[in-house]
């Protein structure tokens, strides 16, 4: 196959992490751009990604791209595809749509104009239509317009890759899996120090560090990817990429994680969570309250939490006390490396420690910062 190009999208802030992940895999033209990468590769780099990317959201290939200023221009657009190289008349298909900055305001009428395209080729060609089963269809259609200019790709992901599927329960505050990982690896840690989360919640950022430590793929246990909808999936080639990342896992975690909060729900919750992401028995969980905390014994490593910033849970004024608290915790840890992710740059301050590293990033809409302070 002749190296395609493909768009990987993530979180905004996270693209950096993204493209150096793309590096890891072997992808080239890596262009960094706002809410994604696009990247450049075979079959083998495609699936990869898709199995590998712990930021990424989706991995697209672009099939059409055109400039729309009207839902008229947009069908005739999309019919002049040769659809029956994509799919069958016996096949579902759904149509994803987000519009910005476009003479098309529209998005769902946009979706429905592409999704009348493709249908009405079949029909004048071959008498049958495709339906649309918009929950899990065999292939999943992803229209971006962006200051009039269209691009329509095939989903290779289908379902949003951040759900790993070891979460069915939400707490109150819980981080996003993809936004978690992407804490994790820019803050540099790569699983041979031990690992520290004293805010657990959920234990997503334990949970996901387990899965750096382990060398473990996030897709491995997926259901399904879009991809496996299309008509040169390449089952082979894809079971031959699950199989060598299964090969290439560690049995055990090199350093130690651990994982506590101060609500015991909340504790069984995590470990309910770390068992089925199939790690039950790697990770310490304990309830224990931040304040009591000391430095476990044995070579210092990180410590990584996103306590609550006031926006969605807490009081601002207890907060304040807390940040200072967190601030006094940490400098009894000499030698771990110290960070905290917030949205709150106030209660930052009040941590008062030096800050060495300030990575600004967003929890969905709420711009927040990830910090590295300084620790004796
Ligand atoms: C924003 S949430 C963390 C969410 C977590 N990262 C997740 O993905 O579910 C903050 C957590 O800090 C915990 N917490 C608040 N005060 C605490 C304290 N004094 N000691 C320990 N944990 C505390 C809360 O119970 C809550 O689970």
């Amino acid at each position: 196959m002749r190296p395609a190009q493909y768009f990987a999208t993530c979180a905004r802030g996270l693209e950096p992490i993204l493209a150096e992940e793309l590096r890891q895999l072997d992808a080239t033209k890596i262009v960094v751009s706002r809410g994604g990468v696009s990247f450049s590769g075979n079959w083998t780099v495609f699936y990869k990604a898709n199995l590998w990317l712990r930021t990424a959201v989706r991995v697209l290939m672009p099939i059409l791209e055109a400039e729309v200023t009207s839902p008229d221009e947009l069908y005739q657009a999309v019919q002049t595809l040769d659809w029956s190289s994509y799919m069958t008349p016996d096949q579902t298909l759904a149509v994803d749509c987000n519009v910005r900055d476009s003479r098309i305001t529209h998005s769902q009428y946009a979706a429905r104009r592409v999704k009348d395209a493709i249908c009405d080729q079949f029909k004048a060609r071959c008498g049958r239509r495709p339906s649309v089963d918009p929950e899990s269809p065999m292939v999943g259609l992803n229209l971006h317009i962006d200051r009039d200019r269209a691009t329509l790709s095939l989903d290779g992901s289908g379902e949003s890759l951040h759900k790993r599927g070891y979460r069915p329960i939400q707490t109150k505050a819980p981080l996003n899996e993809a936004l978690a990982a992407g804490l994790i690896l820019r803050t540099g840690w790569a699983g041979d120090t031990p690992f520290l989360d004293p805010l657990c919640g959920s234990g997503t950022l334990p949970i996901e560090a387990s899965w750096i430590g382990l060398r473990r793929p996030p897709g491995l246990t997926r259901r399904r990817f879009g991809f496996q909808g299309w008509l040169d999936f390449d089952v082979r080639l894809w079971t031959s990429i699950r199989d060598e990342a299964r090969r290439g896992m560690r049995k055990d975690l090199p350093a130690p994680i651990t994982g506590s909060d101060s609500r015991r729900d909340v504790i069984e919750l995590a470990r309910a969570n770390a068992r089925a992401a199939g790690i039950g028995h790697l990770i310490r969980f304990g309830r224990a309250d931040v304040r009591d905390l000391q430095p476990p014994p044995g070579p210092p490593g990180i410590i990584l939490c996103n306590p609550p910033y006031g926006r969605r849970i807490g009081d601002e004024r207890e907060l304040q006390t807390f940040y200072r608290t967190l601030g006094e915790v940490f400098r009894r840890c000499a030698g771990w490396r110290t960070w905290i992710f917030t949205g709150n740059a106030a209660l930052a301050r009040q941590v008062r420690l030096s800050v060495v590293e300030r990575v600004p990033l967003f929890n969905g809409a709420i711009p927040c910062q990830l910090l590295r302070f300084a620790t004796p």
